[in-house]
């Protein structure tokens, strides 16, 4: 048996390739038509295996990729096989990547799609006789599954309800658990950056910052690497005074953790905090050597290293960030408009060599009339980056921490477990270490390269 996620069109193309096949498709039901969780779900309860489950290319495959896996069930045996062109904007061997990680095959066509049915095996080859009796015109075994797909409606409604703006279905000791994973040895470094100004770049990596320290207890450090007027230390109420500049002319003198500790402002997680100076002049004037410098020494002192980029790209200090940080985090708002802009800044950053699969996009300031917006922006590039975080506008989040009022406790439970989120994204791709009476594989709950977000949600 065949199963189709997508539309009819699809399913007819499917079975006109596949003669002599069950194909299960939106015209046995509509509903395999529709989102890919319920699809993949529905057609779970199947009592026929699938020896393969069809994705169209331009469905959100990811999502449907994932479903289909964990959905089980009939799907359990299935090769998954995303059938269509890439996106219009992607390289077809970066589509054959994306998929591919996504533990499916690509098929360009329906003869690429025929030729890679021709080598999945069923048990014999060829439809098991479950199959060939069940495609008999009024056979009981027809009307089992038809009558299979028919009782899975009750669950319907459940199904159809989306997860809350920017809240994973997932447990938050699960994610704190992630977030927790012990990484091999020495300082793992993020730079939360954008082509856009004032899409959240500052209050992220402040947050980020904040729960990587509680939840981890690490050695966390955020730097300001704003290039202009940088914000990030006037989150705080009381910060030391002492800048980058100030840090670059004591560098001789600093020896240990505690002459380090007075150039940065420690904050309630146990989160510090790196200023730059005020005067943009200043901040150009320490150049690449100063940069240089300075985070030599942050790396002997920090287990983690968030940098607060200004906005672009092509400033010193940030390309210095870019080249030093082992991933990226790249903020977006939400609405469609950003798109082309982001779209150019990924392309910016494949090509300057940076592997997108260490980025993850951030929709930032998520509301809830933005969701056809965000579903586009997420087909448009979930495929380029490593993983995507949708984060909650959170209108009391933004009072206290413009007015410098931030406290752990009060994050409300929305951008809480978002930027948990984030951190779990972050997390799973640096190396993790080895724990003693563990094999390697199993501090990964996901693959390295894959999206937390996608196996929550
Ligand atoms: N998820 C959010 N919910 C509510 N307010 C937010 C959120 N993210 C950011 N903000 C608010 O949006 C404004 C801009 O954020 P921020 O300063 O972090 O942006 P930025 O990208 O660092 O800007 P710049 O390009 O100037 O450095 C601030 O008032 C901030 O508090
Ligand atoms: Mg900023």
């Amino acid at each position: 048996m065949i199963v189709v996620l997508g539309p009819g069109e699809l399913a007819g193309a499917v079975a006109s390739v596949s003669p002599g096949e069950l194909v299960v498709g939106a015209g046995d039901d509509e509903r395999l038509a529709g989102p890919p969780t319920e699809a993949a779900q529905i057609a779970a309860v199947l009592p026929l295996p699938a020896r393969a489950c069809i994705i169209g290319a331009d469905r959100t495959p990811a999502e449907a990729c994932l479903a289909a896996r964990r959905a089980g069930g009939a799907l359990s045996q299935a090769r998954l096989i995303v059938v269509g062109e890439p996106p219009v904007d992607t390289m077809p061997v970066a589509w054959r990547g994306f998929v591919e990680r996504l533990g499916a095959t690509v098929a360009s066509d329906m003869v690429e799609m025929s030729a890679v049915l021709a080598h999945t095996a069923t048990i014999d080859g060829r439809p098991s006789a479950a199959e060939r009796r069940a495609m008999r015109p009024g056979a009981p075994e027809a009307a089992a599954w038809r009558e299979a797909l028919r009782t899975a409606s009750p669950r319907r409604r459940r199904l159809r309800r989306r997860p809350a703006v920017g809240r994973p279905k997932i447990a938050e000791r699960t994610l704190d658990a992630v977030v927790r994973r012990p990484l091999t040895e020495g300082c793992h470094s993020v730079a939360v950056i954008s082509p856009k100004g004032g899409v959240g770049k500052t209050l992220l990596s402040f947050v980020l910052g904040s729960i990587l320290a509680h939840v981890r207890g690490d050695r966390v450090l955020a730097v300001d690497t704003n290039p202009d007027f940088g914000t990030l230390a006037d989150l705080v109420d009381v910060r030391v005074p002492a800048t980058i500049s100030d840090l670059l002319r004591a560098l001789p003198d600093i020896h240990s953790q505690e002459e380090l500790t007075k150039f940065v402002t420690i904050t309630e997680t146990g989160l510090h905090i790196l200023a730059a100076p005020q005067d943009p002049g200043e901040m150009g004037r320490l150049g690449s050597g100063g940069y240089l410098a300075v985070n030599d020494l942050l790396r002997r002192y920090y287990d983690l290293v968030v940098y607060d980029c200004g906005t672009g790209f092509l400033d010193e200090i940030t390309q210095f960030a870019l080249r030093r940080a082992d991933q990226t985090v790249l903020v977006s708002a939400p609405q469609l408009v950003t798109a082309k802009i982001i779209l150019g800044a990924v392309d910016y950053l494949a090509v300057t060599a940076f592997d997108m699969r260490r980025s993850t996009l951030v929709l930032n300031m998520v509301h809830g009339d933005d969701a056809l917006d965000r579903v586009r922006l997420r087909s448009a590039l979930e495929h380029r980056v490593g993983g995507v975080v949708e984060v909650p506008f959170d209108g009391r989040l933004q009072r206290v921490i413009d007015l410098g009022e931030f406290r752990y406790g009060k994050l409300g439970p929305g951008i809480r477990m978002a930027v948990k989120l984030l951190a779990a994204e972050i997390i799973t791709r640096f190396p993790q270490a080895h724990q003693p009476g563990t094999s390697m594989a199993e501090p990964h709950a996901v693959a390295p390269e894959q999206s937390v977000y996608a196996s929550a949600g």
